[in-house]
């Protein structure tokens, strides 16, 4: 009997098919996150998860799911993922580290520069048919990346090319990193220090119980005025209320990618906010490197398929002794 594989999202045909040569598949092809209780169904009796960030794999999830071998995702954060429940089950969990490294740190400087120079709030204002008089010599006005002090929090592979980049604009450059590690041209201070010193704070670090709002509101509250905040990594890691607030009052600035809900409701105070850049979680978003993750998550999930090891696990406890 062909083994069962669930695919929690909607993938293009040509991705998909040469699964469907090896295994028994049942695809989600709506572009709605998949509700818990189907999925529950589904993986009732499924030996293989291929999922995303938009599929939440809860506990219960994976307690229902008597049969799975392994969890595969398309994205390197596993913070979607209950990863002690998958290891305490056994399961091992793959996902695709280093091949977005390059696209999100690219992002990253996209953002600090869009946000430092107002591009977004520029773009609209022509739109919006503002651009009545020629050129103003305080029209639009922001700051400098090569005068700028940048902070980098966590110095991971997505930190270290944000600082490669960055020493090429000629900024100063600080960093913080939950172990210790020196980087050449990246001054290493305490995360009071980084919030307290910097025009921009970039955040890189994964989500994790220790990291989770590492932008805190007193931390928020310690940046200087005018000072921009950028997220490439996960909404949680900023407290998003007390950023609002700064934001509402004009203090700070923000480039944002990444929002404690996805997607950002309609109504949310952030979308009324003209000095906050935001995009729609789209760090890896280029072809070449979206192809690279798929790759990945496939490989890894016919690995845990055929109960070999994962090429890129998440949880190693487990990675080896599959099946
Ligand atoms: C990841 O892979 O974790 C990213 O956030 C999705 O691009």
């Amino acid at each position: 009997m062909t083994s069962k594989c669930v695919i929690s999202l909607d993938l293009p045909e040509d991705i998909v098919a040469p699964l469907s040569d090896q295994f028994d598949l049942l695809t989600w092809s709506g572009r709605e996150a998949m509700p818990e209780v189907t999925l529950q169904e589904w993986l009732a009796d499924a030996e293989g998860l291929l999922c995303a960030l938009s599929t939440p794999i809860t506990a219960s999830v994976i307690a229902g799911a008597e049969q799975l071998k392994v969890i595969s995702t398309i994205s390197v954060g596993v913070d979607h993922i209950d990863l002690a429940a998958a290891t305490a089950a056994g399961i091992p969990v793959g996902h695709t580290p280093d091949v977005l490294v390059d696209s999100t740190a690219d992002l990253a400087v996209g953002l600090m520069i869009a946000a430092t120079r107002r591009i977004a709030e520029a773009d609209r204002w022509i739109r919006t048919g503002q651009w009545s008089q020629g050129w103003q010599s305080d029209l639009l006005l922001g700051t400098d990346l090569s005068q700028a002090t940048v902070g980098i929090v966590g110095l991971g592979p997505i930190g270290e090319a944000t600082v490669k980049r960055l020493r090429g604009f000629g900024a100063t450059i600080l960093g913080w990193n939950r172990t210790p590690k020196s980087l050449e041209g990246v001054e290493m201070v305490d995360l009071e220090d980084l919030f307290r010193r910097c025009d921009i704070v970039s955040l890189h670090t994964a989500l994790t119980p220790d990291t989770l709002q590492i932008a805190s509101r007193k931390r928020l509250a310690s940046m200087r005025a005018g000072a921009t905040l950028i997220n490439t990594g996960r909404g949680a890691l900023v407290d998003e209320a007390a950023l609002i607030e700064e934001l509402s009052t004009g203090r700070l600035r923000a480039g944002l990618d990444v929002f404690e809900t996805e997607p950002l409701p309609a109504d949310h105070p952030l979308l009324s906010l003209d000095n906050a850049v935001l995009l729609p979680h789209v760090g890896s978003a280029t072809f070449s490197t979206r192809m690279a993750m798929v790759t990945r998550a496939l490989d890894n999930l016919r690995a845990g398929m055929s109960g070999q090891p994962l090429p890129f696990c998440a949880n190693p406890e487990v990675c080896g002794f599959n099946g």
